[in-house]
């Protein structure tokens, strides 16, 4: 088992229910960090994630919030500050939706920043701000490959990557030395958010015309988190590492 020494590091992930979240909760949890997992409307998928975690010997809790409500959002973050102060963070909570520019509508746009993007600002500004007391800490967002290539069909969903790539990198200068602020972006993973059920097939196919051949599992994400958060990535800040099987180089 790779070794990332997070041993009572209090890590944060959003989203962290199903898919890269949830891949983010077990590694971390394995590598010795007591995680929260935030879900929305999910809770007994993450009170069995709790449970698989405990089984394992580690330590989870659940907790439920929209990132797109700033109340929610706060009453989290009082929440688990409440115990102590906040080391890591994963905005990892994310929607898409294929649709084509002339037919996104201001609530469309509006629907998908909400989470997309105003959720990750919302986020990092509560924990950078127990960071900044505590004199310590480390995030991850996870945006995508699409904020950094753009795609016809996602306009939405491309604009809120693209701007969490560009908080990424100013929050990293900003909170440098102390804190350090990095990203995932991931190609296509194999999650609920590009299973055929959502995508067409012909979508998939371009997909899986990468040099890796194939889709990234939610594991291999979680593995670059893991890194980014440990000590190991100590002088890693403002990168965004291309999980992506070689799709773009
Ligand atoms: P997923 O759909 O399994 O995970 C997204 C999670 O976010 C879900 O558990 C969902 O309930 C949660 N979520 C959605 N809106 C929320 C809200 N308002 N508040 C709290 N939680 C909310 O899909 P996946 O693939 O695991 O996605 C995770 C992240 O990875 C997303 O940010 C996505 O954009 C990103 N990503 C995924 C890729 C893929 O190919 N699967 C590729 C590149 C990026």
């Amino acid at each position: 088992m790779m070794k990332f020494a997070l041993e009572g590091q209090r890590v944060l992930i959003t989203g962290a229910a199903t898919g890269i979240g949830r891949a983010c909760a077990l590694m971390l949890a394995e590598q010795g960090a007591e995680v929260w997992i935030n879900h929305l409307g999910q809770a007994d998928a993450s009170a069995a994630l709790v449970e698989q975690i405990a089984v394992a010997g580690g330590r989870a809790t659940a907790i439920e919030a929209d990132v797109s409500d700033p109340d929610a959002v706060a009453e989290m973050f009082a929440c688990i500050i409440a115990t102590g102060p906040l080391d890591g963070l994963v905005n990892n909570a994310g929607i898409i939706q294929e649709q084509g520019f002339l037919d996104t509508s201001e609530d469309d746009w509006r629907r998908i920043m909400a989470v997309d993007l105003d959720g990750v600002y919302r986020c990092c500004r509560y924990a950078l701000e127990s960071m900044s007391g505590a004199g310590r800490g480390a995030i991850v967002n996870i945006a995508s490959e699409l904020g950094q290539l753009g795609r016809e069909n996602y306009v939405a969903y491309c604009t809120a990557k693209a701007g969490v790539i560009g908080m990424t990198k100013s929050l990293a200068r900003e909170f440098a030395p102390h804190i350090r602020v990095n990203g995932v972006a991931p190609g296509p993973v194999d999650t609920a958010m590009v299973s055929l059920e959502h995508m067409s097939e012909e979508w998939i196919a371009k997909e899986l015309a990468i040099p890796a051949g194939r889709l990234g599992r939610p594991e291999e994400i979680a593995a670059a988190v893991c890194f980014l958060l440990s000590p190991a990535a100590s002088f890693f800040t403002g990168q965004m590492l291309g999980a992506n099987g070689g799709a773009w180089m």
